[in-house]
Order: structure tokens, then sequence, then C-alpha cells
């Protein structure tokens, strides 16, 4: 492989460093900014000059995507281009590499909803996207503008969802992947993903910050197109899913959205939608939007209630939702940007309340990865606090589908999940149901039934 030096950056899109605000038509490979080293966002200059009846008027915006929806195209079918007008532009839209990701469902949690004392309570399921995560969202677009620039390699280090997502939009798109995973701490079920999407795949004997520091390196060293959440493409494609929520409330904003917090990518992004949508004026107030993470990796909680978010310590991250076992945050600024301007807050749960949560989340019929049960664990505890009241709407954002991690559950509902705390574990036996086996005759079945 030849250094080319190719660099990302799209038309009318800008990129402006969050650090020192330095504005710059294309980033070098590590997404980070020349001048002092801080993450880039995309702007859109030319929004400030759009007029009532102009093609980004929120009444026209509304009708166009909705009328998207009926059309067989594959940029309109993708839940994610169908909101092009807020997306870097890319003249021809035969460019995308789609999977028909976006177009999620919002379900209503009735038993949820009881259990954290609300009176309502809505999921938005990222996890119903093509690779099964929330990443779909933001890959389509990376994944697009990596090969406009003509890039042929893409890469990314992972807990999993990143790579599984990035592997198949690299192979629709005929670009080869490389994904660097932490050994020993990806579900089998993302890394399957994975290998089958043809990536070349490194299990590194390091954690995911470690995956994210030989990265780093390696991007610097080959022309490879950086797919991880730094690269600011793909938060676009992320904010969308706030769009398609926002949409599906009838442009009325939530009160709160709960989302889980790993690197801090999805947050910002939904976060970056939220006040985007505010000033187009598609939304007239913003939903307070709070990040929950697991107590073993908490990395964000600590700086805000440390230092009010001035400053992030990495530390050694340890949680069994392995989605979200992250110690370094990349995105941690843009984060506490968002719980400043949303006024969201920070809270986080400890395992035994992360698997009792997804076990509630799946008797109301809606399966998802233990990262993603974090905000229900996080709203009962925003509703003790008062933070959150009944009478008001949440949606949570249910980043992952449950059968990315089916070891999880077997062990949840077999009891096997927390074999030293077998005591502080007995709150979650009402929610276990583990297999029962029998002998193959109606008898012994309809015994059991009778006990049910
Ligand atoms: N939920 C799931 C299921 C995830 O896979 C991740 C992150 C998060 C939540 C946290 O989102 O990082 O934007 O704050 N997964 C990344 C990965 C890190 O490599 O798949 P975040």
């Amino acid at each position: 492989m030849q250094d080319t030096g190719t660099k990302l950056g799209q038309g009318s899109a800008q990129l402006r460093c969050i650090g020192c605000g330095a504005l710059h038509q294309s980033a070098d490979r590590d997404f980070r900014c020349p001048d002092c080293g801080d993450l880039f966002e995309v702007i859109y200059p030319q929004w400030k000059s759009s007029q009532r009846g102009s093609a980004l008027d929120p009444i026209v915006l509304g009708n166009v995507w909705r009328q998207r929806r009926a059309s067989h195209a594959l940029a309109d079918r993708s839940g994610v281009w169908r909101f092009r007008e807020l997306l870097p532009n890319l003249g021809d839209l035969e460019s995308v590499i789609s999977l028909s990701e976006g177009n999620t469902p919002v379900y209503e949690l009735a038993k949820c909803a009881r259990i954290a004392r609300m009176e309502r309570l809505f999921a938005k399921h990222q996890g119903m996207n093509p690779t099964g995560s929330f990443k779909d969202t933001g890959m389509t677009v990376a994944a697009t503008l990596a090969r406009l620039e003509g890039f042929r390699w893409v890469a990314c280090a992972s807990t999993g969802n990143t790579s599984a997502s990035m592997a198949a939009y690299a192979a629709r798109g005929g670009m080869r992947s490389v994904v660097l995973i932490p050994e020993g701490q990806v579900s089998w079920g993302k890394l399957s993903q994975a290998l089958d999407y043809g990536a070349v795949t490194c299990q590194l004997k390091t954690d995911f910050d470690g995956c994210m520091r030989v990265l780093n390196e390696v991007v610097q060293r080959m022309p490879v197109c950086l797919l991880n959440s730094v690269n600011p493409y793909r938060l676009e494609g992320q904010k969308t899913a706030a769009i398609e929520l926002l949409e599906q409330f009838n442009w009325e904003a939530p009160d709160h959205i709960i989302v889980p917090g790993g690197n801090l990518g999805n947050s910002s992004a939904l976060g970056k939608a939220c006040l985007e949508m505010r000033e187009l004026g598609l939304i007239s107030r913003l939903p307070k939007i709070s990040i929950i993470q697991a107590e073993g990796a908490n990395p964000l909680v600590r700086a805000m209630r440390e230092n009010g978010g001035k400053k992030l310590s990495p530390m050694r991250a340890d949680t069994m939702a392995t989605a979200i076992r992250i110690g370094n945050p990349a995105s941690w600024k843009k984060a506490v940007r968002v719980l400043e301007a949303t006024g969201g807050t920070v809270e986080q749960v400890s395992e035994i309340e992360i698997a009792l949560a997804k076990a509630e989340i799946g008797a109301d019929g809606i399966g998802c990865e233990p990262a993603s049960a974090v905000t229900l664990a996080g709203l009962k505890k925003l509703v003790k606090q008062g933070f959150v009241k009944p009478n008001e709407l949440v949606v949570l954002i249910l980043t992952g589908h449950m059968l990315k991690d089916p070891d999880f559950t077997i062990k949840f509902h077999r009891g096997d999940l927390f074999p030293d705390k077998k005591d502080e574990a007995a709150i979650l036996k009402a929610q276990q149901r583990a297999p029962i086996v029998l002998d193959a005759n109606a008898e012994t079945v309809l015994k059991v039934l009778e006990q049910a």
C-alpha cells in the first residue's frame, strides 16, 4: 500500500475544530486539528442564509422527507439519506453505499414504564439497523465519503459493533477493511459479523483504548480511512436517528432522550441533531439528553461530578456491557457540550442494574444488548432523583440488538452471570427463566405449564 496523502473533505460542508475553532475544508487522516489536536465537527455555513420557502424551510423539509418514504430509490429508502438536506452534499446519489439503514421503530414499553414509575415510556430501537446496531447510520455516510475520496481501505478500533458495521459497508462498497478489537472482550455475535463480511480482523492483546492507540499510528503510516467516531462524518449520519425520532413524534420534542455513553460519539451526534433542528425551526424546544455509563466504565460521570466536565481522566474500564467498556472516550468534550446545551445529566449504573434492566426490556417483548439496557437502569435512578418526572415524555435509545450478545442473556437466565455476588443477584430471580430439560412426553410439559 502506497501513501497517496488522501484527505477527507466534502463540498459545501466545512470542518470546524471544537477546540480552537479553526475552519478546514478537509482533514488529515487522524481527523485531528493540525493546530491544536482537537476533534472536528461538520458545519454548514450556507444554512445561515436559508429563507422561508427555501429548501431548508421546516415545512418544506418535513414534506420532502415524508414524500421520500414512498420512493424506491436507494437513497430515499435509506433512513439516513432521506434527510440528506442536513448532510454533506454528495452531488451524485449514485455513489451512496447503503443497506437501507435507519427507518428504525419507536416502541412503547408498557411494563418498563410501570417499573420505572413513568406514565408512559418509549424506546427507539437502533438495534433494528441492518447489522444490528446504530453504527450503520453513521457508517453509510462515512464509508460513502471514504470511497468518494478514493480510499481503498477503511479501518476502525472497536468493541464490536463498529467493526461489524464497517466491515459490511466496506464489503458493499468494494473496499477492504481492517478492524482492531480487544482480544477476548468482543461478543461472538459481533466478531462473527466482521469475519463474514471479510474484514482483516486483528485481535490485539489490549483493551479498546489500546486498540485506538495502535490504530492512530497505523492510519498515519498507510492510506486508510479511519471510520471511528472521531471521523466527524460518522456523526453526521448518526445524527439522523434524532431527526427520524422527532419526525416520528410529529416534531414535538420529547422531554428526555436517554442514551448509553461509551466513546461518546452517539450522544454527541444526537445532541448536534437537536441543536440543528432547533436552529432550522423544525423543533421549538430541545429535549434534555442524558448519558448513562456503566459504573466500571464511567469516565464522563466522574469528570462531570469532579470538575463539571472541564477535564476527563482516562481510566481502566471494566463492564460486562462490553460495547461500552471504554475508559478514554474520544468525543467527551462534544458530549459535555451536549449536556450543557440541552440541560441533560449523567448517571452510572451497576452490573446487576444493567442485567435486570435488560431482562425487563426483554419482558416487554423487545430485545437489546446489555449496553443499551443502561438507559432503563439509568432512567429508574433519574426518576427516583426527581430529575425525570413521571408525566414527562422519555425516549430510551436502544443501541444494539439482543442477538449481538446471546451469551449474556443465556447466562442471565441460568443464573450464571454473577457467580461471586449470589446475594446481591437474588433480585434478578423474578426475571430469570432458565430452559427446562424434560422427557419427551405431553405429561411432563403439561405439568410444567400448570406450575407456570
Ligand atoms: N451501545 C452500543 C451497542 C455500542 O456498540 C456502543 C459503542 C455504544 C452504545 C456507545 O456509543 O461509543 O457512541 O458512546 N460501540 C463502539 C464500537 C465503541 O466499537 O462498537 P458511543
